[in-house]
């Protein structure tokens, strides 16, 4: 299946499964958050194995920690795979960070320093992920609120450096471009220009909190102006690419965020249009 096949897709969330199982929501696909159906039978992968009957399904995963130092976790890269293996999904991602080490988790999304060691060591790992999951993975870039000193380029530049010897593709979120943006004071434009075209297959949408002098993502409101024209400059750049919504807390009725998914859709068909012109 091809990225732009895929269309407008949401976070499959539980509050939602009843409305998204007896009704035919305006939404394309949906995008399941691997770590809450990795547990053999139950409920949760019931319901999974429903909405994967009538609608296309990627699996994103939030602890793979790619960039740690720990050895990779074998158990949950196996468990995952199962996973895949039974739901087919369209593609398996997670993010560029590190949520641990020692064995100690950090239950965040930790940035990397953006270094050539820290490139080859990433990379390294996403090969043998690839290897073992037989597939290759998306990496999506995350929203952060520190730097490291001995950073040596640029996010995108650290971004494309690991695409690019690992030869894996990207999840590029268009609002923790604008949160990291804002908060470490680079041009959101620019990181979209420099990220490589070909191997961005999905974009990330989200709401956040701005509280002055920094930006918290949330994922608790509706995505704001300043990411729409974010957006619209990323779909001028890289074309029809896949696009969902990650509601994380706050989770209005479904009908509220089909109407921001509409919203999402009529933004791309006008960029796309400024696109061809
Ligand atoms: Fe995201």
């Amino acid at each position: 299946m091809t990225p732009e096949a895929l269309g407008f897709g949401l976070g499959l969330r539980p509050q939602h499964y009843d409305e998204i199982l007896s009704g035919s929501p305006r939404i394309d696909w949906f995008e399941a958050v691997s770590e809450n159906y990795l547990v053999p039978g139950g409920k949760p992968l019931q319901m999974l194995d429903r909405v994967r009957e009538r609608y296309p399904v990627v699996l994103h995963g939030v602890s793979m920690s790619i960039g740690s130092t720990d050895p990779l976790d074998r158990e949950y890269l196996k468990q995952l795979k199962a996973l895949a293996r039974r739901i087919e999904p369209a593609w398996v991602s997670d993010h560029l960070c590190w949520t641990g080490m020692g064995k100690q988790n950090l239950h965040d999304l930790m940035p990397l320093p953006y270094t050539a060691e820290a490139v080859r060591h990433v990379a390294g790992r996403v090969t043998q992920v690839q290897d073992i999951l037989g597939r290759r993975i998306l990496l999506e870039n995350v929203s952060s609120y520190l730097t490291y000193s001995s950073s040596e380029m640029d996010e995108w530049q650290f971004l494309a450096a690991i695409a690019e010897e690992a030869d894996c593709h990207i999840l590029l979120d268009i609002n923790n471009i604008y949160v990291s943006a804002y908060n470490h004071g680079f041009d959101a434009e620019t990181y979209l220009e420099r990220v490589p075209a070909h191997r961005v297959r999905q974009f990330h949408l989200a709401g956040h909190d701005n509280c002055g002098d920094y930006i918290i993502d949330t994922h608790d409101a509706p995505v704001i102006d300043a990411v729409w024209d974010l957006y619209a400059a990323a779909v001028r750049r890289f074309g029809p690419v896949a696009t969902m919504i990650e509601r994380d807390d706050n989770i209005p009725p479904l009908a509220e965020l089909e109407a921001e998914l509409d919203h999402a859709r009529s933004i791309g068909r006008a960029a796309l249009l400024r696109r061809a012109a």
